[in-house]
């Protein structure tokens, strides 16, 4: 039984140009069930529905990362809208806000291409998946006007900000920081989010989980984060285990991608 879904990775980075159709080759056979491939510059949203069109178990998310708005070319979101209609295209992301490095675009400017691609997802009635790094106040104001489905991946906020998202329909992504000695925040909304508004995620290369933390990341390793998982809600009194842990992700997951999770 398959019962890794991953909601969010990124296998087209360079990282993985030595190895990667030997990795994702056996991903199927290490218990993934799916991943969804997700854009950050605009080549990365052509190679994400390259890489869904030669994995069946692979999906692609297409959008422009906050921090890759410089450069941009007029007709990005033109360019992003017509990937939409590929019938492996399933979200409109990365996309969001990121205050943390100074070199990103202007804040007004980062709200400008969010808000563009949040309308985005509206008139093709699709899910997006939500950068927030140190901009919890302006994510959440606009994720209260537009009002998207979809994923705050890498969730960063605290419970009361969790309990909004929920209150939104949306869902949590949680990662490898679970699992990171100095999670406070990450670590008390794995233990109190509700089960039918979790998702689990990778973030590969990036944000491997503790014991793993610094290598390279890939899908397999979200077995970490879901017993972290497993383990903080079970000591709140709610005895839960990883796989279900993860089969409660992977459902969620696949009614909000509107994929059958490839579970065999
Ligand atoms: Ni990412």
């Amino acid at each position: 039984m398959r019962l890794i879904f991953d909601t969010h990775a990124h296998y087209d980075d360079e990282a993985f140009d030595s190895d990667r159709e030997a990795l994702l080759r056996t991903l199927p056979e290490k218990g993934i069930c799916n991943v969804v491939n997700v854009g950050a510059e605009l080549k990365g949203c052509y190679d994400s529905v390259t890489l869904a069109e030669e994995h069946s178990y692979i999906y692609a998310a297409v959008g422009i990362h906050p921090g890759c708005i410089q450069g941009l070319p007029d007709d990005y979101l033109q360019q992003v809208e017509s990937l939409l209609s590929h019938p492996k295209v399933v979200a409109v992301g990365e996309i969001g806000l990121d205050y943390h490095f100074d070199d990103n675009a202007p804040k007004e400017v980062q709200k400008e291409v969010f808000a563009a691609q949040l309308q985005l997802a509206k008139d093709h009635d699709l899910p997006v998946i939500i950068h927030d790094r140190e901009a919890h106040g302006d994510t959440m104001e606009l994720l209260r006007k537009y009002k998207p489905k979809g994923i705050v991946h890498c969730f960063s906020g605290s419970v009361e900000m969790a309990r909004e998202v929920v209150s939104l329909g949306m869902y949590v992504g949680l990662g490898g920081a679970v699992t990171f000695k100095n999670a406070r925040h990450p670590v008390e909304v794995a233990a109190s989010v509700p089960l039918t508004s979790l998702v689990v995620e990778t973030d590969a290369p990036y944000m491997s989980p503790v014991p793993f933390r610094g290598k390279r990341c890939d899908s397999t390793m979200i077995s970490y984060t879901a017993e972290k998982i497993a383990q903080v809600r079970s000591a709140q009194g709610t005895p839960i285990t990883a796989a279900e842990v993860l089969e409660a992700a992977r459902e969620n997951a696949g009614s909000l991608f509107g994929i059958t999770p490839e579970v065999l």
